[in-house]
């Protein structure tokens, strides 16, 4: 019988999550199928179970539900237990198993696909949400000389500075705080592109050489992407390398097989460009 994933979400009928599980599908030769399912607001734990019962074998989860995923799992990787979070399920009997890949998804493309090595480097994250708490830890593993963590509420990026401070110091303040320092890789991890909201960065913030990377994507450049070229950054990269990445992550933990990402990057950025 084929087995079933699919992507769980309000709103998800834009999801890319489906093309991109079809490819991984037919290239590895996996017999699955893989739908977009939208979720009620208030009825998460209720779509999850009715997939459950009607043979699902896995899911991904997208906003607004990682944190509920994350409270409906009867079993964490030590990933998503610290991402306090969960973007990928899967079924066996009455378990839920919650892991999360976002933050091997955004690793990868920037050491893998980027070629852009992350030990050694100073690092600026940009936002104190879901979004940017889980990626800190994969961050952190690689080896950074630091990491600094920008929010607009500074309380909020200092109390999740906090969280990490077994892993290594994390540094934390308001934006304006950054001025004077000098970074090789700025991350946006901020909602605020969303609204089109330009992000009040102090000039001087790009070392030669550095990576500005977005993990928002869009058609055309993205506001922190223009930003970032004006104040200089020599190289900039958007979402789209992460979503992908991220999704081959889930794709190994349910079928034990990782596809090539590259083709389905490629065919994801030409039909972004059209
Ligand atoms: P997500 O799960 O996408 O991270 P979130 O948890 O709501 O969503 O977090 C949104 C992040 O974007 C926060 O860091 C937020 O800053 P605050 O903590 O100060 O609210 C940031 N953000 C959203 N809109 C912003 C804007 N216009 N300027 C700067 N930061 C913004």
């Amino acid at each position: 019988m084929t087995d079933r994933y699919c992507v769980l979400g309000n709103p998800v009928a834009h999801s890319r999550s489906p093309a991109i599980h079809a490819q991984f599908a037919a290239q590895c030769r996996q017999d699955l199928v893989y739908e977009a399912l939208l979720a009620p607001l208030d009825g998460f734990a209720e779509t999850v179970r009715g997939f459950i019962a009607a043979g699902g074998k896995g899911a991904n989860v997208t906003v607004p539900f990682k944190e509920e995923a994350f409270r409906l799992s009867t079993r964490l990787s030590a990933r998503a237990e610290r991402a306090g979070a969960v973007n990928t399920l899967a079924f066996a009997g009455r378990e839920i198993y919650g892991d999360n890949t976002d933050g091997a998804g955004l690793v990868r493309d920037i050491e893998a696909n980027l070629a852009f090595p992350l030990a050694g480097k100073r690092i600026l994250l940009l936002g104190a949400g879901g979004a940017a708490r889980g990626v800190i830890a994969p961050l952190l593993a690689d080896a950074p000389a630091s990491l600094f963590v920008a929010n607009r509420t500074a309380d909020k990026a200092a109390a999740l500075a906090r969280q990490f401070s077994d892993i290594a110091a994390v540094d934390a303040g308001n934006f304006a705080e950054i001025a004077g320092n000098c970074f090789d890789i700025v991350i946006n991890a901020t909602s605020a592109s969303l609204s089109g909201a330009a992000l009040p960065l102090p000039a001087g913030i790009f070392a030669p050489g550095s990576l500005a990377y977005d993990m928002m994507y869009g058609k055309g450049e993205t506001p922190f992407l223009a930003l970032a070229r004006e104040q200089g950054a020599a190289r900039r990269a958007d979402g789209l390398g992460m979503l992908v990445e991220q999704a081959a992550e889930a794709f190994l933990v349910w079928r034990g097989v990782r596809p090539d990402s590259a083709p389905v990057l490629a065919a994801l950025r030409a039909q972004l460009a059209a």
